[in-house]
């Protein structure tokens, strides 16, 4: 991953964040998810009036990404218009975490003045996943 294609995740990760709902915590958050083949797909946080029913961009893109037919996410990269260098929530790790390469841990991608750039067990150690029910 170098900084330009984390700097261009990142700017396809702002175009979604313009279509976050976030009526209640006016704090829209944009994600790209980037699949085993090189497919690419965004999400943004979507709220609701019974507030823990909020689906977190994280999440939204995964699961464009699966309903897709895709199952192995190779690279997240995540931005929030409000701070910088937002990462994800504990439940959205564990998302993540479940579609991890097998052989080779994802890549995570977080906005800021530069990019940072992270591995899901940098924010994510010692994880329970699918493979731990083998
Ligand atoms: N949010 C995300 O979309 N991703 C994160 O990683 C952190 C939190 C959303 C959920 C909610 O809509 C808003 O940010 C405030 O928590």
């Amino acid at each position: 991953m170098t900084n330009e294609q984390a700097v261009a995740l990142l700017d396809l990760a702002r175009q979604a964040m313009k279509r976050a709902y976030v009526p209640y915590s006016h704090f829209p958050v944009g994600a790209v998810v980037v699949t085993a083949d090189g497919s690419v797909f965004s999400g943004a946080n979507i709220e609701n009036a019974s507030f823990p029913l909020t689906c977190c961009a994280e999440r939204t893109a995964v699961y464009a990404a699966l309903n897709a037919g895709h199952t192995v996410i190779e690279t997240v990269a995540v931005t929030a218009e409000r701070v910088d260098s937002v990462t994800p929530c504990g439940g959205c790790r564990q998302v993540l975490n479940e579609f991890k390469p097998a052989d080779h841990d994802m890549t995570v991608i977080l906005d800021g003045p530069e990019p940072t750039i992270l591995q899901l067990a940098d924010i994510l150690p010692r994880a329970f996943g699918p493979r731990d029910l083998d």
